[in-house]
């Protein structure tokens, strides 16, 4: 197990909050949140291998200044993506006005957590119309373009682009299910986080979309965030765009 090597003093962290440090050769950053704690993380985006150093600090959250993946600073979970790898982290110790730290020992068997039963919670079934769409536009919901060559549902959906992932709603696979009832229809998306800042935004957007369908009366957006969003659930396009393998 590595010793705790002296890495900086408080003072140092007075400014800004952060300072970049190597730890055991590792370059992390050393983060002074708002309840006045401090934590260690490698500093190194784990999309693109890019410094966190800067990045905007919102409780225990660090979001990366390049493309806005989220990372818990004191678990390194990444919690937003482009990202969806966790980062290191160090233990950190303060001693006066000092800051030490080392990298975090593997848990031995021993110390690992309990495994604990999660609760059984009844998943929402997902349409598999939303994502069987032929290449001639047709699916199993009827969301077939008319003749006059307007979009699919799932079409004027994808018009709906991410912000921050610069990837469409459908292929992002935020799209559940879709359902028409002679041109009222339902929509049952999720997001990629419950706390994902352009939720509305999305929502919004995917009922213009589908509202401007000369074949559509209304559309009716439902978040749902049941079963959760997760990677699994994006097409390899939008796998290829995000750099995620
Ligand atoms: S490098 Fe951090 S989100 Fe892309």
């Amino acid at each position: 197990m590595s010793e705790f090597h002296k890495i900086a003093s408080l003072m140092e962290l007075a400014g800004t909050g952060q300072k970049a440090a190597l730890i055991d050769g590792v370059p992390a950053l050393l983060i002074r949140t708002e309840d006045a704690t401090y934590h260690a993380i490698e500093d190194n985006c784990t999309h693109a291998t890019k410094p966190l150093a800067g990045g905007e600090i919102t409780g225990t959250e660090i979001e990366c200044p390049f493309h806005g993946a989220k990372f818990d600073i004191k678990t390194g979970e990444a919690l937003c993506l482009p990202a969806s790898a966790p980062i290191g982290i160090f233990e950190v110790e303060v001693r006066d006005d000092d800051i030490y730290a080392r990298k975090k020992p593997v848990a031995e068997p021993d110390e690992k957590l309990p495994v604990t039963e999660l609760p059984v919670v009844e998943e929402k079934s997902i349409s598999t119309a939303a994502n069987t769409e032929s290449a001639e536009g047709t699916d199993d919901a009827g969301n077939s373009g008319n003749e006059s060559g307007e979009p699919s549902l799932l079409d004027a959906l994808k018009e709906v682009i991410d912000p921050e992932l610069m990837v469409n709603i459908v292929d992002l696979g935020l799209i559940y299910e879709v359902s028409n009832d002679d041109g009222h229809v339902k929509v049952d998306m999720t997001l990629t986080s419950p706390a994902c800042p352009v939720g509305p935004q999305l929502v919004q957007q995917a009922k213009m979309s589908l509202e401007k369908l000369s074949t559509v009366t209304d559309a009716e957006i439902n978040l749902v965030m049941s079963p959760p969003w997760s990677p699994e659930r994006m097409t390899d396009d939008a796998r290829d765009q995000l750099g995620i393998f």
